[in-house]
């Protein structure tokens, strides 16, 4: 599948946000601690959810969709061992812990996703490891089984991890006895994942200083859970509307959730109002560059570098930035580029401190001087995000692109070539 795009027009009007993706996928997991239903309201059509589901479904799992309510129940797991799916996203790994929980027993394959960086899994096992779970990694699984229940441990991360807390979380509550988790990653979507596991019997404090605590419980039962506006999508609505000098309500964004994002966007010369309904993006005045470093939450997220970078090829002047979080996540710029875009990337640390990548020859500091004009050149997609610059660089360019391997986007953005018709776009999805 194509999408043929050509550029030039403002994109204005409103648009309502998804279920968030990195949210929605974890929650269907957290369903396979209970044998009861859990149903979980604003949830995304996506890729991923989809090929979560088969995961899910594959090991007893029964799942239905209507609109945006997600029913799903497993009263039994009845196979323990998923040996299809491999490296097609990183989801798989996380139902160790609940399959462990509900059988003793789990095989699960190797994780993919975005080709970013490395993307090593040693914090997850590790994680694994201290509350009791034996693993073995064969060719492409990770076999895992524990005798009796999982036990509570601290755990100590060397990086708050998104996925290996999730990990750590749902493998804890319920193991037996207590589990602190310290250095975790406390994203909006994992403590959204920590709410509905209180709703389901759960007992979790947040302390201070990234600490989690788990007392395990013996049971958890089903629940009903709306699933976070995904802010993602928010930054990546607020980047187009800005790059095409638009203005366009993105109905569900929620400040609390893009504090870091709403203060870069003002810095180069965006504005936005936040109303009941959202937040409205429109352009103050001309934009200009920026120094901005992606962190873990509540820094600015790393993935919204890559719309923010392609925004920031309309900016006056030079912006510089330094992404910390993934060691190779500048591949898009090349496609930006080839548009007319003048950006370098460079291995030195480009920001106010030495990151973990320092030293080490990965590219990961973008230098980007605008403002350049962009001409429609034809691409396919790298990955999730790299596809919504490319959308963004062809709303932008003079002329027709056509950009293929739009599964990619499909995998996080649901309907995104009809959400943008409404707001203007010429965009059209072709075989
Ligand atoms: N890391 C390790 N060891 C581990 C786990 C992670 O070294 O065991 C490193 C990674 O290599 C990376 C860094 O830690 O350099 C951050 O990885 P993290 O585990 O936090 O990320 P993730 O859980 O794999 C999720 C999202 C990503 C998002 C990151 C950061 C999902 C499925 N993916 O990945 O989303 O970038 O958190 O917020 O939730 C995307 O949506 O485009 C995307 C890549």
């Amino acid at each position: 599948m194509r999408f043929l795009i050509s550029g030039g027009q403002r994109l204005t009007g409103e648009v309502e946000l998804a279920g968030s993706k990195s949210e929605a996928t974890k929650l269907m997991i957290a369903s396979l601690l209970t044998s009861e239903e859990c149903i979980f309201e604003n949830f995304p059509r996506i890729g991923d959810t989809k090929i979560t589901a088969e995961l899910c479904s594959s090991v007893g799992s029964r799942i239905s969709q209507e609109g945006t309510i997600l029913r799903m129940a497993a009263p039994a797991i009845t196979n323990h061992r998923v040996t299809s799916l491999s490296r097609r996203n990183r989801i798989p790994i996380l139902a160790i812990g609940p399959l462990l929980a509900r059988v003793g027993q789990a095989e699960v394959p190797f994780v993919g996703g975005d080709q970013i960086g490395h993307r090593p899994v040693d914090l997850h096992l590790e994680a694994l490891a201290a509350l009791g779970a034996e693993v073995k990694l064969t060719n492409h699984t990770y076999q895992a089984m524990v005798r009796g229940r999982l036990r509570g441990a601290h755990i100590k991360f060397r990086f708050p991890s998104v996925g290996a807390t999730e990990n750590a979380v749902l493998a804890a509550v319920l193991a037996k006895g207590r589990t602190i988790i310290s250095n975790a990653a406390v994203e909006p979507e994992l403590i959204d994942l920590i709410k509905m596991l209180q709703k389901m019997g759960a007992i979790i404090e947040l302390g201070a200083n990234r600490t989690i605590y788990i007392d395990g419980v013996d049971r958890l039962r089903g629940v009903t859970h709306t699933v976070l506006p995904d802010r993602n999508e928010a930054v990546s609505f607020a980047c187009l509307t800005l790059a095409t000098n638009g203005r366009v309500l993105v109905r569900q964004a929620q400040q609390e959730h893009l504090i870091t994002f709403l203060n870069a966007l003002r810095r180069i010369g965006g504005e936005y109002e936040v109303v009941k309904e959202g937040i409205i993006f429109y352009r103050n005045r001309p934009l200009s560059g920026i120094e901005i470093e992606t962190d873990c939450h509540p820094g600015f997220m790393t993935d919204w570098q890559q719309p923010f970078t392609a925004l920031l090829t309309q900016a006056n002047g030079i912006s510089v930035v330094h992404e910390t979080i993934y060691e190779d996540r500048f591949g898009y710029t090349e496609d930006l580029n080839r548009m007319g875009a003048n950006i370098h990337v460079f291995s030195k640390c480009l920001g106010e401190l030495n990151c973990r990548f320092n030293g080490q020859g990965c590219r990961h500091s973008a230098v980007i001087h605008g403002p350049t004009p962009l001409r429609a050149v034809n691409h396919e997609m790298r990955d999730l995000r790299a596809g919504m610059v490319n959308v963004i660089g062809a709303l932008i360019a003079d002329g027709q692109s056509v950009i293929s391997g739009i599964e990619e986007i499909d995998r996080g953005y649901q309907d995104i070539d009809e959400r943008l018709r409404k707001l203007g776009a010429d965009i059209k999805r072709v075989e």
